[in-house]
């Protein structure tokens, strides 16, 4: 398996909560590394050009409103199968559908409030990654 980097996003309902810490343990408790991490208020332009392959769907306007409405934690985390592994311990989009023991059961409020985004490819990964950090910012 390959050693791989994905882009994580602490969303607001996990920084409005104080739950930064105890998502922290679940990626650290799964193996990933945290090789970049910081505290970012996006505005709507930022989330636009995050978002910006979901214009089309009709939860899009929402979607940004509620990104730009607090704090969000950036991070980069690296270890093998990382894409994969972030997805499998996120849980399932809607919380009500996510498994035992991942994070979006244990925290998320509802299908927007859900605590965290992972990359869902390794090329998705590379361009969300390269949106949010410089290089200089990311220690492997
Ligand atoms: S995924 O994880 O990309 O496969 O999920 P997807 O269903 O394609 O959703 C893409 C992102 O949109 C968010 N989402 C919503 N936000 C608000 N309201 C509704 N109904 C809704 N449905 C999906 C979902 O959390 C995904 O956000 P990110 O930040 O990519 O995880």
């Amino acid at each position: 398996m390959a050693v791989e980097r994905t882009l994580s996003i602490l969303k607001p309902d996990a920084t409005e909560r104080n739950l930064t810490g105890k998502i922290n343990a679940v990626i650290e408790g799964a193996g990933l590394r945290i090789i970049a991490q910081k505290r970012v208020k996006w505005d709507a332009g930022d989330a636009a050009s995050f978002y910006a392959v979901h214009k089309a769907r009709p939860f899009y306007n929402d979607l940004v409103t509620y990104m730009t409405s607090a704090p969000i934690v950036v991070q980069v985390l690296e270890g093998e199968n990382a894409v994969a592994k972030y997805r499998e311990i996120m849980g399932a989009t809607n919380p009500e559908n996510a498994a035992d023991g991942t994070i979006r059961k244990l925290f998320a409020e509802n299908i927007e409030r859900n605590s965290v985004h992972g990359s869902d490819s390794a090329d998705n990964a590379a361009q969300e990654i390269g949106l949010v950090f410089q290089e200089s910012e990311i220690v492997g």
